[in-house]
């Protein structure tokens, strides 16, 4: 394993997906984690870019005990020369952003390695306001730009490697060339790391976890994590895995169903279906706030769970040999562990996430369960290709996300049972179009939503008054920002003329074009 450390860059988690991407395992964790309280010594590691200045007073450094584990480390060119002699780093002139060369300096085949295969320049990326100024004592330089003398060094023993470029990113074509030399090269780690692997070491870690015995409840959504986290179990404990789904009534056109059949019947797992789409809805009526909205769904849906734990766990006291309700899972993926873990602390609430699992503290407690997190060690992607490999349908590992609150955000301002049924069914007019098009696959989000108005139209010779359909679409790749998609008119037309023909009540159908930021990717 090569152990990232994170200085707080947005594109730390990229370097982890790259070594990944090698079939080396990785794993990321804070600048400021201390040495002594690692259970396993990593074969290398690899300091991440950031934000703060190394001279700055209150910025991140690593703990000086990462020097005497003797591996070799990459990146931090600025943490490293500072670590020397601190004027070794000053701001320069100018910032360096964007692309540049690197030209290789060649000094001895110890040094040599990092750049072994790559010819005599590299095209880069550069972000960075600091730079080295000086060299720092038993180092060579490997590499030079010509805004930076020091781009890249290496000491002239020790294999540690400095670049101020980011070799992570698309825009540093080579990038994984040098991280597979450093990483399998001169590290000497393993390129053996495969989803394969994965599914079935994750597998047997939850057999050994939960023991031959102990229960274990979890919600699922319809979602790909939830379904994966919960074939995961499956395949681990069979039936002593307990999975709930909580109809709130705001989820997708006929989903519940389709849930009942991927889930319980498809893969075999022990589902119960808790419908309570007239509890949520009556609890909505009269709320337009969203946060309102948000919090009511959470704190309905956690009742709702409690309650179904309850019974399960009751149900399995009064069976013979049956063990106790001890663990719950939850779904919780690798951003999610990044974002909890940072030195920076929990970024600011721009909306209160009601994440299905994130909720049960009080169950936590109350209860005594512990917590079984299989995907926490994943990305999205590998999630994806995880399911395919337990055999869960193209359809569903594909699947746009949908939040926890599902349709009740994407409906602004009161949640009625019929606002929600025209968005659903505009919504399935939508997606079907999309799928039709052969253009699902190409657009991370897409969903119809309402408009809090009404609108007038004109069917036949009437006079309506009728609601506005929202139509949304976007592309991104880490939710973060996003870009809305660029459909043909031919097409948004064609949508539009099918929900007004087919969903009563509608009289006008609109295309958002506001990308992320500033708008947010749902509505609410
Ligand atoms: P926003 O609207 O914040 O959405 O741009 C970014 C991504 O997060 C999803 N989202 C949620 N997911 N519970 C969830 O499980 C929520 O409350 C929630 N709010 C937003 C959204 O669908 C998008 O993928």
């Amino acid at each position: 394993t090569i152990l990232v450390l994170d200085f707080g860059s947005q594109t730390s988690h990229l370097i982890l997906r790259r070594l990944r991407s090698l079939g080396v395992f990785a794993e990321l964790l804070p600048c400021t984690t201390k040495i002594a309280d690692l259970t396993w010594k990593p074969k290398g590691i690899v300091f991440s870019g950031g934000p703060a200045s190394v001279y700055d007073n209150g910025s991140p450094h690593v703990d000086p005990a990462v020097f005497d584990l003797n591996v070799p480390i990459l990146y931090g060119c600025q943490e490293i020369a500072w670590r020397i002699d601190s004027k070794n780093v000053a701001r320069g002139e100018a910032r360096e952003y964007g692309h540049a060369d690197v030209n290789i300096t060649k000094v001895n085949d110890n040094v040599d390695r990092l750049f072994a295969g790559l010819g005599d320049a590299i095209p880069v990326f550069m972000s960075h306001y600091d730079k080295l100024v000086s060299l720092p004592t038993d180092f060579v330089v490997i590499g030079a730009t010509t805004n930076s003398e020091y781009a890249s060094i290496a000491h002239k023993e020790k294999p540690i490697f400095g670049v101020q470029f980011h070799p992570e990113l698309e825009h540093t074509p080579r990038g994984t060339d040098i991280l597979r030399n450093f990483s399998v090269d001169i590290c000497g780690a393993q390129a053996n790391w495969k989803m394969g692997d994965f599914a079935q070491l994750e597998i047997a870690r939850i057999q050994q976890l939960v023991g031959d015995r102990s229960l274990v409840i979890g919600a699922v959504s319809g979602g790909v994590d939830s379904t994966v986290a919960a074939a995961l179990l499956k395949a681990a404990i069979g039936s002593r895995f307990k999975a709930v789904l909580v109809d709130t009534g705001c989820m997708r056109l006929n989903e519940c169903e389709q849930v009942k059949q991927t889930l319980g019947e498809h893969l075999g797992i022990d589902l119960t279906v808790v419908d309570a789409g007239e509890l949520f809805m009556s609890r909505l009526a009269g709320v337009a706030d969203p946060e309102k909205k948000r919090k009511i769904i959470g704190s309905t849906f956690i009742d709702l769970f409690e309650k179904e734990a309850i019974r399960i766990e009751k149900e399995a006291e009064s069976t013979p040999n049956s063990g106790k309700v001890e663990w719950f899972l939850q779904g919780t993926l690798y951003p999610d562990v990044i974002e909890s873990l940072s030195f920076r602390g929990p970024s600011a609430t721009i909306k209160t996430h009601h994440n299905v699992g994130g909720l049960p503290e009080r169950m936590m407690n109350g209860q005594g369960l512990r917590l079984i997190e299989p995907l926490r060690l994943l990305f999205k992607d590998e999630v994806r290709a995880i399911g395919r490999q337990l055999g869960i349908h193209e359809s569903l590992v594909n699947r746009h996300p949908f939040p926890g609150p599902g349709i009740a955000i994407r409906i602004l301002g009161d949640v009625t049972q019929e606002r929600v049924d025209i968005a659903r069914k505009a919504d399935h007019i939508f997606i079907t179009k999309i799928k039709e098009a052969g253009l699902y696959d190409q657009i991370s989000q897409a969903f119809a939503g309402l408009d809090t108005n009404r609108s007038v139209g004109v069917f036949g010779d009437q006079r309506v008054w009728g609601y506005i359909i929202i139509l949304r679409a976007v592309q991104t790749k880490d939710f973060m920002s996003a870009d809305i998609f660029d459909f043909s008119t031919e097409f948004l037309k064609d949508v539009s003329r099918t929900i007004c023909n087919q969903v009563e009540g509608v009289a006008r159908v609109t295309y958002d074009l506001t990308s992320k930021p500033p708008g947010t990717i749902e509505l609410e």
